[in-house]
């Protein structure tokens, strides 16, 4: 019978189609062109009516077991497709609980407020107090009241930066150009202490200061100084230098040793210079230390009695020492950091070792 070879191979069709689908739609699509409403195989069932009585059991069972056949086909590729985007879908959902996650560096303070703080903290050990200064600073305070002459050589304005202040009121204030200064070291904290707190004085003056100087491995025209003072009745040079002393050892290390050279400085009488031993070559002479075993740390010196004068101080009951260190310097010197420009150029790479 021709209709039941017509079924049969709609049926292989159909089945064929149903297992080269490639997706659900694919499938679907297939669906409604055999079993839909206007499909292949509803189209010749309804072909049945023609049909004499004796065929039409036959025919029907025949459409009936095509129409299953198709049935299971489809559900069984359905299944199939259903299965394989789910898995697809989970695979691309899926997260690798084991990558390393996005850190977030954590801030910290610069080296060189670290090297402050800690030196600040050995002095509030010793029963120090904090002072602090302006920068922008009165040329009274930065040079004269520290013994400086009129024609010492910081004051010119190749060493110095003058600032002029523009406003009316400024300029009526201020008088002569070279009044007001950014200060070029931390010592004239030392004559405003001095002009406010009556002795005994112990105080430690951490700030910026500014000079005139090119940027280079080993200046910057902005960096930081501290500065000491104590004065007391009967405060002597082995104050100064057991003082120091012990904060070189605190700073560098116990095994190091500090030397006093002669030095000179306006505002002390007499100076020094202080050398730390070299903690390349533990004295014994090598590049770091040019070969001389010692490093430069700092400029101190008993309080010169002209400085106690414009502060209404007796240097007959009175005496006191001052010292000031470089805080680049300090932290060059740990870590033999060999250019000071990498100290304020932000670089990450660099600065997140300390
Ligand atoms: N102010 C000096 C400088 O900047 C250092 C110093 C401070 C020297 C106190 C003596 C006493 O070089």
């Amino acid at each position: 019978m021709e209709i039941i070879e017509q079924l049969g191979s709609l049926r292989d069709s159909a089945i064929e189609r149903a297992q080269a689908a490639r997706t659900l739609e694919e499938l679907d699509t297939v669906r409604v062109e055999v079993l839909g409403k206007k499909g292949s195989l509803t189209a010749i069932l309804r072909g049945l009516g023609s049909l004499s009585a004796e065929e039409r059991p036959a025919v029907g069972k025949a459409s009936n077991e095509v129409r299953a056949a198709i049935e299971a086909a489809l559900a069984e590729r359905r299944s199939l497709l259903a299965e394989a985007a789910r898995s697809e879908r989970i695979a691309a959902e899926a997260v690798d609980v084991t990558l390393p996650g996005r850190t977030r560096l954590p801030g910290r303070q610069h080296l060189i407020s670290q090297i402050a703080e800690e030196v600040v903290d050995i002095f509030v050990g010793l029963g120090y107090m904090v002072a602090e200064g302006p920068e922008v600073e009165l040329d009274h305070y930065n040079f004269t009241a520290l013994n400086h002459p009129p024609t010492h050589p910081a004051r010119s304005a190749a060493d110095t930066f003058y600032v002029r202040d523009l406003s009316a009121e400024g300029a009526a204030r201020t008088g002569p150009l070279t009044d007001v200064l950014l200060r070029t070291h931390t010592s004239p904290v030392q004559v405003r202490t001095l002009e406010k707190t009556r002795p005994p004085v112990y105080v430690i003056c951490p700030g910026r200061v500014y000079r005139r100087d090119i940027a280079d491995p080993s200046h910057l025209p902005q960096f930081h100084q501290i500065e000491g003072l104590a004065v007391d009745e009967g405060i002597t040079f082995g104050d100064l230098k057991g003082t120091l002393d012990h904060v070189c050892k605190e700073l560098f290390g116990k095994d190091r040793k500090t030397r006093f050279r002669p030095h000179f400085f306006p505002f002390t009488e007499p100076s020094a210079e202080v050398d730390v031993s070299c903690g390349i070559c533990a004295g014994s002479g090598c590049r770091f230390c040019k070969y001389t075993g010692w490093q430069e740390i700092l400029g101190c010196g008993m309080v010169d009695p002209n400085v106690f004068g414009y502060v209404d101080i007796d240097p007959e009951v009175h005496t006191g020492f001052a010292f000031g260190m470089g805080v680049e310097r300090i932290a060059a010197l740990r870590y033999d950091i060999p250019d000071l420009r990498m100290l304020v150029e932000g670089d990450m790479r660099f600065l997140r070792q300390f």
